[in-house]
Parts: C-alpha cells; structure tokens; sequence
C-alpha cells in the first residue's frame, strides 16, 4: 500500500504531496510521484480541519488527478468536517454529511478511514451514501492517558451524552443526558441542560466526548457533576476543533484540571496546557 501524505497530515508521515496557493488563494495540487501510483492501492493521509472547504476543494483536486492512475483509492482522513448536519431537523435544511461522503465516493474513494465520527453510532464499518466508512475510535487512548494521569487514584469515565456514550461502555461509565436550543433559523446553540443522576461525590472524573467545538457541552457538564460533589474532573476528546479563541481556557476555569485531545486535528495555535495524545494509527 502507497501513501500520499498532504502537509496538512504530516503528523501521520512525510508529505509527499505539494500543495501551494496562487496569490488569490486558489489551490495548486502536485503529486510527483505520481506516475509510481499506477494500478497501485494506495492510501491518502489528509487533514479537513481547519478550513474545511479549502481542504475538501484540495481533497477533490488530488483525488481528481490520483483516480486518473489507479481506482483502489483509500482516504484516511481522522476527523471528518460537516458530519454533524446529518439529517433534515427542519424542513430545507441541507444534509451536509450526505453531500461529502456522495462527493468522496464520487471521486473515487473506496473506503474512507476516520475516528470517531459524529454521525455514526460507535466504531466498526458503515456505508453512508454509497461510501465505506470504517469509523474507528480514540476512546481507549484517551482512557490510557488518563489512568497514566491519576495513577493509583481510582476515576470514573462520564459521557455528556449519550451519542458520546460507546466512549463510557469499554471503561464501564457513565452517560449524561443532553439538550441544546435551537435558533430560528435551525442553527444548534448553546447546550440548553445536562442531566443525569450519577452517584460522583467525593470521585475523580474524567468526562469523554467526540468533539469540543464551542465548549458549551463540556463546560455544562463540569459545572453538573461538580454541583454533584465531584472531586478532580479532568476531560478528554477526540477532536479538539476549538471553534474560537478562549474556549479551551473557558473549560479549563470551569474546574478543569486537566484538558487533553488527539493529534486528529492540528491547529497552529493550540494552546501549550492542552495534552496532546497520539492517535495510533497501526
Ligand atoms: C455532540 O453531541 C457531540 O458529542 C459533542 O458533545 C458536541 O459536538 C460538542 O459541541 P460543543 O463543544 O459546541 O458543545
């Protein structure tokens, strides 16, 4: 198996792809070794986050070329963008998680690789308009860390929702239940509430969630079990998208003690608090 690593994915090997921009921002894709490809399986290693569209536009423009040499085209992409508009809620909303994996598989992709993907239900292989998906999970590294973290010190593994809640059943947790507003326009906001009745006095904590992206859910979910007498929360996800400045900060002023992600998303300007734990790959 050949890989075709872009510079957005270089924690997961040498890029062996260029990709540069014109003076108006438009992309420019080479593959030079791109005759060696023929007929050949081969993996791509690619990064959708941040700048989602530009990195689905670079995405397409190398499939573009790669599918001209060989048709076993495999994507490993850990953490897959617009996944969490996956289903018409009000009446005209557009479902972008159909619109990429239609586009993947239309470009070529026989099988996509991703973690912990927010429209599927736990790990294992899906098919999703057409595409494969093997959707693995960053769960029992997360776990890792945070037994190396507390050491002898016994803690407890809590989901703020159930959609989070395969990343609790391996580590026998527990999950939380959920509520967000929605706005007018259909736009999910602000968490609304955390409940759930957890016996957590006096314990550690470590919550688990696919993604931090505003922050709301986790920082709901501290202030929940810490009103509940939790003793030392720390808290663990797969994708730190980080929507905005600050967030991790917020959490971490929340009675965080510890923030920790994967490297499935590698942001420039990360925060040095937040631990970073490797995906593995293999
Ligand atoms: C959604 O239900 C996910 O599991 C995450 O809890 C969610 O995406 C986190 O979003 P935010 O950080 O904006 O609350």
């Amino acid at each position: 198996m050949q890989k075709l690593i872009t510079p957005y994915a270089h924690s997961f090997g040498k890029p062996n792809v260029v990709i540069k921009h014109f003076p108006d921002s438009e992309s420019y894709i080479l593959i030079p070794q791109i005759k060696s490809l023929k007929n050949k399986p081969i993996t791509i290693y690619h990064s959708l986050y941040p700048e989602p569209d530009k990195r689905i536009f670079e995405l397409l423009l190398i499939l573009s070329r790669v599918k001209k040499e060989t048709k076993n085209i495999s994507l490993f992409v850990p953490y897959l963008p617009y996944a969490r508009q996956d289903r018409e809620c009000k009446t005209g909303e557009a479902v972008s998680a159909d619109v990429l994996c239609v586009l993947l598989k239309n470009f070529g992709v026989k099988k996509l690789t991703t973690y912990d993907c927010h429209f599927l239900p736990c790990p294992g292989n899906f098919k999703r308009s057409g595409l494969n998906i093997e959707n693995k999970s960053a769960g029992k590294e997360l776990v890792k860390y945070a037994k190396k973290y507390f050491g002898k010190n016994k803690f407890l593994v809590i989901s703020p929702d159930e959609g989070a809640s395969y990343f609790t059943e391996n580590a026998q947790g527990h999950a939380l239940k959920k509520t967000r507003k929605r706005e007018e326009h259909g736009l999910e906001t602000e968490v609304h509430k955390i409940e759930g009745e957890v016996d957590v006095e006096g314990k550690n904590i470590c919550i688990l969630d696919d993604i931090i992206a505003t922050g709301g859910t986790i920082v709901k979910a501290v202030e929940h079990l810490k009103a509940r007498g939790a003793k030392r929360i720390i808290v663990g996800a797969t994708h730190g998208v980080f929507a905005k400045d600050g967030i991790a900060k917020k959490i971490i002023n929340a009675n965080t003690e510890q923030l920790f992600i994967t490297n499935s998303i590698l942001k420039n300007n990360l925060e040095s608090f937040i631990h970073v734990v490797k995906l593995n790959t293999n």
